[in-house]
């Protein structure tokens, strides 16, 4: 197969469902392949330096001019730009910083038996869901539930708003996409005025009356932060809207290399302290986030192939984790892997804030699944979402056995 070949393949939705094939063959025949305004990387290495080098930077508003010139009209794209996630030196260091009050390693660890109480609440639903050998589909049903229950206990969120809150971020998540489409903004953007709204309405809470969760932590911070009131909300709404798709999609493809791996799954079943390396494996074999982008801040090379400054690199991480010349028999899912840091969770400034707490949720659920349900199995084929950046399931349909 040749690179055109491999990369039409991966615009379709079949080749984006499962794109490992045209990634191997864009590694081993064009690495750092130019096209148009774009160079693509498929390989660890260069995935990793770029996400390292103060040399490039993340798509902020002056580059996203050039690739979307009307990109200010959308307040999905706009919130997004107004949190650290898109934000550059020394903007995100100062925006950072919220991290050490946010995900300290005391409240991150404070949250374990909170979130274990979540985890055993939404297997228990299963069950229900499941009695009587009912379908039941995993996605709809934990996958997309839990992550936003976990991120609403840590901000303090009431209960009650969740339900609400998980369409809204369903609906945002189309403006992290690298190419967001443009069709789909509309719902983005109702969402994103909507979030970020109720996050006003929280902070404004905390302020008449001080509480002891996240956001009540973070608006006593905020001055020392000093984070504007648009930055602090902006920044809320990344916190919901980066941790739910992302940790819904570990946990169905997790659950899915589980059910095709039936001598994997008794052997984490009888063996739960293996989990955070069987949760390492799944991140690396079928990673929750395909692709990310950075724009070249001066002229520069990547492996002797020349990037002009203002040229934007797509780092294909999906591609990098499975290397060969970073893993060994990369194609394999081997939980005891020597070294196994796969690129996630990105790297460099902007590693992922909430790894954490994404980690602690599948290594809780997957063996409590397991255990609960040793019949656990597809009743029907599953179905991909058809999305380049987050790459999961739409639905995942199992029976939970006697
Ligand atoms: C399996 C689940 C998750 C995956 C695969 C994931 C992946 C990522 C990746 C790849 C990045 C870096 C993007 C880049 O550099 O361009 C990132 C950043 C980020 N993630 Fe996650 N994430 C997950 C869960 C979470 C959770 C649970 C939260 C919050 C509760 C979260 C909050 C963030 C934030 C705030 C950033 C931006 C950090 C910065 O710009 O400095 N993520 N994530």
């Amino acid at each position: 197969m040749g690179v055109q070949e491999a990369i039409t393949a991966l615009l379709s939705p079949a080749g984006r469902g499962d794109p490992y094939r045209y990634y191997a063959v864009l590694r081993e025949q064009t690495p750092v392949l130019p096209i148009g305004n774009y160079v693509v990387l498929t390989r660890h290495a260069d995935c990793d330096r770029v996400l390292r080098d103060p040399g490039f930077a993340v798509e902020h508003a002056g580059y996203l001019d050039a690739s979307v010139p009307n990109w200010r009209e959308h307040s999905s794209l706009r919130v997004l730009r107004e949190s650290m996630l898109f934000a550059g030196a020394p903007d995100h260091e100062r925006m950072r910083r919220l991290a050490g009050t946010a995900f300290s390693a005391r409240r991150v660890a404070a949250l374990r038996d909170p979130v274990r109480e979540l985890v055993g609440a939404a297997v228990d639903r299963l069950a229900e869901l499941g009695a009587d050998g009912a379908p039941v589909d995993f996605v709809a049903e934990f996958a997309v539930r839990l992550p936003v229950a976990v991120s609403g206990e840590l901000l303090g969120i009431p209960a009650a708003d969740r339900g609400w809150l998980r369409a809204q971020v369903a609906d945002l998540s189309v403006a992290l996409e690298t190419m967001p489409d443009q069709a789909q903004l509309g719902a983005a953007d109702a969402a994103a005025d909507a979030l970020r709204e109720y996050m006003a309405g929280q902070v404004a809470e905390r302020r008449r009356s001080p509480r002891e969760d996240l956001i009540g932590a973070l608006v006593q911070a905020s001055p020392h932060l000093r984070l504007a009131a648009h930055e602090l909300t902006a920044n809320l709404v990344l916190l919901l809207a980066a941790g739910f798709e992302t940790t819904s999609h570990l946990l169905g493809n997790g659950l899915a290399l589980l059910l095709d791996r039936p001598a994997e799954s008794a052997r984490l079943r009888t063996n739960p302290e293996l989990a955070p390396s069987y949760v390492e494996e799944m991140l690396r074999y079928d990673p929750p986030v395909h692709v990310t982008s950075r724009w070249a801040d001066r002229d520069t090379e990547i492996a002797g192939v020349p990037v002009p400054q203002g040229r934007e690199a797509i780092l294909a991480i999906g591609s990098a984790c499975r290397d060969p010349a970073r893993f060994e028999r990369p194609d394999e899912f081997v939980p005891e892997r020597p070294d196994n840091q796969p690129l996630s969770f990105g790297a460099g400034p902007h590693f992922c804030l909430g790894a954490a707490l994404a980690r602690m949720q599948a290594q809780l659920a997957f063996p409590l699944l397991l255990n609960r349900f040793p019949g656990l199995a597809l009743s029907g084929p599953p179905t991909r979402r058809d999305r380049l950046t987050l790459h999961g399931y739409a639905t995942l349909p199992v029976m939970i056995g006697d």
